[in-house]
């Protein structure tokens, strides 16, 4: 961090938050709001004296709350600048003046108590986000007892207990008694892998060695102390991990297989007993010990939607930020100049963070050293002559890569070609058929329509499959060797999103007995959000065959994703079987409604 602070080439914003971002690749606009510090950083040679005359303590949220602080004070040791801040929250109040202290003592003239937020907009071509993760709150798992008994804690306050800059100045101590813990426990996976409702379902990457980690800091430190860990597997992978788990273990750590279903506190000296089922013997046993370590999983960052807004980022179901493809682009976001690194991607180690920051920052200089950009060839123009300015199109746009229209001026909107991304879901939205999207056009799209039908229509199954995950489900049957019907005809299209309601009229209306469209699960849509259009669309297209009087279930929409290739065959099988089902009397019916219905259209 320090080198960064001191790098010529490098402006560090510390205590600033990022407002609003506008613009696309090589012109983004960034709106920053620098906070207040009520202190100059240029000034201030962090003495400390201002905090020693300071009245107000408030709990140190750098230190868990295991020591306080003053209301001016310095975030943590390591602070780049190492400047104090005075948390105006926590002041006696500055107008007026309550107290003064600071100011009167503080020999370089710092203080100032008029200091004011400052917004200050930056112009930049491309942005790395990198804002990091929370962790996992184990309030939730009553059982561990959290809440309840103080020589629980959680491993990140174990990191702060046994740090020498910690509140103890690295004496280790459990909060219950003071008194150092000569056996102490560590539980595993608290929220990561559950399977019953609270927590996670995914693997916080990180847990594991961590705890390793903590173990043979304890045995360091406090030869002779018992130390166990209960666990369910232990996620040793990575250069050099195997060893420090042998390492551990032969330093006398003991690993139990089995994670505890209940821990109760023995009032006369509130060491903590455990019961646990260890899954290698088969025995319910019970573990007393001084201190107990709840090794919390990793989250996303609660402000994270902020982010996501901002940078017009996607999200996995898990609530991590989605890269632009898992093998080809792992440091590019969907929304092209932004990448990504670190914990807002995935749960990962320093090592791994320091890797995808490193390749991020190498993505980045390459745009950024090129001076120009690919525009991909899968973007969308607008036929000026027939658009009715009524914005649809830059509403839609999950990149607002479309400059929206106005009615008044009459002007036209403007896609930005650089910043689309060609999902298509402005091509199927715009009511005048206005917005042609390249090589995904309208004209394209129908012809593969009609070829599939070309030929015994009434028994082939039309389905829309949308790149990123339904047709590669599709080809991940394929490669499995798995059978589905050869009735089942696809039509790629980038998105679920480019699906127009016409082609889905145009398939029944050439006889199709079934149609199917199928996309991305909505948290992997690979345009941000892009396939919640499609699911807005569906409802009004099942809306509109009801009223038609077409069976509504003949009208199917799946989510299925690129590894769920059992998935993509079943449906498949299923709807091959509701297809030998739709008798040619109602097909035939359905296109004469449908012919009678565009005729009416046209006279309109
Ligand atoms: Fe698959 Fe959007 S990319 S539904």
């Amino acid at each position: 961090m320090m080198d960064v602070g001191r790098h010529p080439n490098v402006e560090l914003l510390t205590y600033s938050e990022v407002e609003a971002v506008t613009g696309f690749v090589g012109n983004f606009n960034v709106t920053v709001r620098k906070k207040a510090r009520y202190v100059d950083p240029k000034e201030c040679n962090a003495c400390g004296d201002c905090a020693d005359v300071c009245p107000q303590a408030v709990p140190d949220e750098y230190q868990q709350g295991f020591s306080s602080r003053k209301a001016i004070y310095l975030p943590f040791p390591q602070a780049v600048p190492s400047s104090y801040i005075l948390d105006m929250k926590n002041c006696l109040g500055n107008n007026p003046i309550a107290c003064g202290k600071c100011a009167d003592v503080c020999e370089k003239k710092c203080i100032d108590y008029d200091d004011q937020d400052e917004l200050i907009n930056i112009e930049v071509g491309v942005i790395i986000a990198a804002t990091g993760m929370d962790v996992y709150d184990p309030t939730e798992y009553d059982e561990y007892g959290y809440t309840r008994f103080e020589n629980v804690i959680t491993s990140m306050e174990f990191e702060r207990l046994i740090c020498a800059g910690g509140p103890t100045a690295g004496h280790f101590i459990r909060p219950g008694d003071q008194k150092q813990p000569q056996s102490i426990g560590f539980i595993q996976c608290v929220g990561s892998r559950a399977k019953d409702g609270r927590g996670n379902p995914y693997c916080s990457n990180i847990c594991c060695m961590n705890t390793v980690k903590d173990t043979l800091l304890l045995c360091d430190h406090y030869p002779g102390v018992e130390t166990k860990v209960f666990y369910m597997d232990i996620r040793a992978f990575g250069k050099g991990f195997e060893d420090l788990y042998v390492r551990s273990r032969e330093e006398g750590v003991k690993y139990i297989r089995g994670i505890p279903g209940e821990v109760m506190e023995n009032p006369e000296n509130q060491n903590l007993i455990l019961t646990v089922e260890n899954t290698t013997t088969g025995k319910i046993e019970k573990h007393e010990l001084e201190l107990l370590v709840l090794s919390q999983g990793v989250i996303p960052r609660q402000d994270g939607d902020t982010v996501r807004k901002l940078l017009t980022l996607s999200t996995t179901s898990d609530g991590f930020i989605m890269e632009s493809h898992p093998k080809l682009k792992p440091v590019d976001a969907p929304t092209k100049g932004v990448f990504i690194a670190g914990c807002l991607e995935s749960p990962k180690d320093v090592k791994d963070s320091v890797t995808q920051a490193s390749a991020a920052a190498a993505r980045a200089s390459i745009l950024l050293n090129a001076g120009k950009t690919k525009i991909e060839a899968i973007t969308s123009k607008i036929v000026a002559e027939k658009c009715n300015f009524c914005g649809l199109c830059s509403r839609v746009c999950p990149y607002n890569a479309i400059l929206a229209s106005d009615k008044k001026t009459k002007k036209l909107p403007i896609v930005i070609s650089a910043a689309c991304a060609g999902c298509g879901a402005c091509a199927a939205e715009c009511p005048q058929d206005c917005i042609v999207m390249n090589h995904f056009t309208d004209a394209q799209i129908m012809a593969q329509v009609e070829a599939i039908l070309a030929k015994d229509p009434y028994k082939q199954l039309v389905t829309f499959a949308c790149n990123w995950c339904s047709y590669a489900g599709g080809d991940m049957a394929g490669t499995s060797r798995l059978q589905y019907p050869t009735s089942s005809r696809l039509i790629r299209t980038m998105c679920s999103g480019r699906v127009d309601e016409k082609f889905v009229l145009h398939a029944f209306k050439l006889g199709a007995p079934m149609v199917l469209v199928s996309g991305c699960h909505f948290a992997d849509c690979h345009y941000i959000n892009a396939v919640h259009w499609t699911q807005k669309r569906m409802d009004k297209l099942w809306n509109k065959i009801e009223k038609l009087g077409i069976r509504v279930d003949r009208l199917q929409l799946e989510w299925i994703s690129a590894a769920e290739g059992q998935k993509f065959a079943r449906v498949m099988r299923n709807l091959e079987e509701k297809v030998k089902q739709v008798t040619v009397e109602e097909i035939e019916e359905t296109m004469k409604v449908l012919r009678e219905e565009e005729k009416k259209e046209k006279k309109e």
